[in-house]
């Protein structure tokens, strides 16, 4: 055989063999490693061409086409395969990928408003109907707004370390939200304005308790109107429209002769026992009643610290505990209950 005719022998073997190992491979990796094992610097189509340089001069371009033909049907056959195997990936990534939109759906847990917060939103709103507006104070209070303003003497009991938080520099964490009547007056007056002035106030206080019926951080309302004439007729009205709106019933309510320095007069307010309708039952200890709130005219003291003319202007302020209240309309028994955070309460009473 001459040494053409077994270079020419050896590149069919070659195409043949190359053409067959593509059309076999499994994947692009390893069409990859064939096409450098074939068309490769290194690979078996460059080995054949070394053979090249044995064959007379005149044969060398014949040989020349050859190799260029094979390098083109080899290349053209990568191509093809290489498609054909994109294809196959393709496919296996769109199954891998496939979403069942049969499947039901993860439910993901709602949430809700807690009950305090329900509470505070509810009876803020009752207020609003009526025309006042809301105010707000901060939490970390100084002894004047909280205490001083309020005709609290400093030797009143309240200011006892056991019963406030204090800070060490002398401020502390408000033990009610009376101090917002303070603020709200002084606010208005600095502003130029006179009474009237009805306003509401939501919040959060502090007190060093903890029991059954107390916590440390609970939650009051705020209500207060100065005007001129404004007597306790209006203090009753008001109280008896909010608490009827917010149990949803007519309800009977009483007030009873009572002292807080910041009012004159004083009175506690109850409501006719909403768990038996008066008749007397374990709840209100067969009174009938239930004590629901502080309240009264505010002290001409109080009028004077902030600037306004008690003999001009008078005015009624009460103060309720939202906790109290939510516990009495939804029939909760331990305060502790809204601070737990036990989601099996939460889920029932949120909203
Ligand atoms: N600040 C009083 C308390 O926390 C409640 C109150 C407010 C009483 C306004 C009278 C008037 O107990």
């Amino acid at each position: 055989m001459s040494e053409l005719e077994s270079l020419n022998e050896q590149l069919d073997r070659l195409r043949e063999q190359a053409l067959q190992d593509f059309a076999a491979a499994a994947g692009l990796d390893e069409l990859e490693q064939l096409r450098v094992r074939y068309l490769g610097k290194k690979g078996k189509l460059t080995e054949v061409l070394k053979g090249v340089g044995r064959l007379a001069p005149e044969q060398r371009p014949l040989i020349g086409k050859v190799v260029n033909e094979i390098k083109q049907l080899l290349a053209e056959a990568l191509a093809g395969r290489e498609r054909e195997l994109q294809a196959v990936a393709e496919q296996q990534r769109i199954e891998a990928e496939r979403i069942d939109v049969t499947l039901p759906g993860r439910k993901l847990p709602q949430g809700a408003i807690h009950p305090v917060q329900q509470g505070l939103e509810e009876m803020t709103a009752i207020f609003r109907q009526l025309g006042f507006t809301v105010a707000e104070g901060p939490e970390i209070e100084d002894e004047f707004h909280n205490f001083d303003a309020l005709n609290i003497q400093p030797e009143h009991p309240a200011r006892a370390m056991h019963d406030t938080f204090f800070f060490a520099d002398g401020h502390l964490l408000r033990t009610h939200t009376s101090p917002v009547q303070i603020r709200a007056m002084q606010s208005l007056i600095k502003r130029g304005g006179t009474p009237p002035v009805a306003v509401v106030a939501p919040g959060r206080v502090y007190r060093c308790d903890y029991d059954m019926t107390h916590s440390p951080m609970f939650h009051q309302v705020e209500v207060f109107q100065v005007g001129r004439d404004i007597s306790m007729a209006h203090l009753k009205g008001v109280l008896k429209f909010f608490l009827s709106s917010y149990f949803g019933k007519a309800l009977p309510i009483r007030l009873r002769p009572s002292y807080f320095p910041f009012t004159e007069p004083s009175a506690e307010v109850d409501i006719g026992c909403v768990f038996c309708d008066g008749k007397g039952c374990r709840v209100c200890k067969q009174t009938g009643w239930l004590e629901v709130l502080g309240s009264g005219m505010i002290h001409p003291n109080v009028l004077q610290a902030v600037g306004i003319d008690h003999r001009e202007y008078s005015g009624f302020a009460f103060g309720l505990g939202v906790e109290r209240l939510v516990m009495l309309k939804h029939g909760i028994p331990d305060l502790r209950l809204f601070f737990e955070n036990d989601v099996r309460f939460l889920r029932r009473m949120g909203s």
